[in-house]
């Protein structure tokens, strides 16, 4: 059975070398998820795949049914979820073309359904996320890109905004005096949700520019999709490592 999924991001909307052997559009009680479900044997090990922003990168990060997504994981079958996310670096050690394991989360996201568990309910509750990232998968991805020789950051605190724009400068000075190393807008409500149902959800974080006025000059889509391209190569190498890991 598939026990690893990963939800590609932004430079990650096909899984290069999934040899596909199903591919399911599924429905779910919360509507449609982002993409077709796909299945099938990477690096020799079974696998799913989802495009978090759907396979012609057409649904922005605020848009995007994070609910759907979690869901139809969790129909399948799958027990680890490895989420792959662009984002802007805040402290200085977090340059372009870093590949970052966040292990803390700081939500400032507004307005997207952050929660399975509001209707028809015979009681309240609140999952702990005292560690919002599952600790046995951050290992593996740890351990996998050690053994693929690659270089990675183990802990960052990650701050997930609203976008869909970049933030301001003042914005940014405000994220890193909270603590937050890095910047993006889907790390959540994702991770909750992937908690709520029990899934083990870690996040590899691609730094693809530095974070509003900790550059020189605007942001360019140029600059991210540069750094996209070059970085992804390390994702995909660090997820051939990984995966037989889990
Ligand atoms: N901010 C928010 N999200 C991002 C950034 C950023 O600078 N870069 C990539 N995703």
């Amino acid at each position: 059975m598939t026990s690893v999924a990963i939800i590609g991001g932004t430079g990650l909307a096909a899984l290069h070398g999934l040899e596909i052997t199903h591919r399911e559009i599924m429905q779910t009680p919360f509507g449609e998820p982002s993409g077709i479900l796909t299945r099938g044997r990477y690096c020799g090990h079974d696998v799913m795949f989802l495009p978090r922003h759907g396979a012609g990168h057409n649904i922005p990060p605020h848009k995007v049914n994070y609910r759907a997504n979690i869901w139809v994981l969790k129909e399948a079958g799958v027990k680890n979820v490895i989420a792959v996310n662009a984002v802007g670096g805040i402290h200085a050690d977090m340059s372009p073309g870093c590949l970052v394991i966040p292990d803390q989360i700081i939500d400032y996201t507004w307005s997207r359904t952050n929660t399975f568990f509001e209707d028809s309910l015979s009681t309240v509750v609140h999952v702990d996320f005292t560690e919002p990232y599952c600790e046995v998968v951050r290992q593996h991805l740890i351990k996998g890109a050690r053994k693929a020789d690659l270089a990675l950051i183990d802990q960052a605190t990650y701050g997930a905004t609203q976008g869909p724009r970049l933030e301001t400068a003042a914005e940014v000075d405000r994220l890193e005096r909270d603590g937050c190393d890095i910047v993006g807008m889907t790390g959540m409500p994702e991770a909750v949700l992937a908690r709520e149902l029990d899934l083990c959800y870690a996040s590899v974080s691609l730094v693809v520019n530095r974070a509003a006025g900790r550059g020189t000059g605007a942001i360019t889509m140029e600059e991210i999709e540069q750094n996209l391209n070059s970085g992804m190569q390390q994702v995909r190498r660090l997820l051939e490592y990984t995966i037989p890991l889990i």
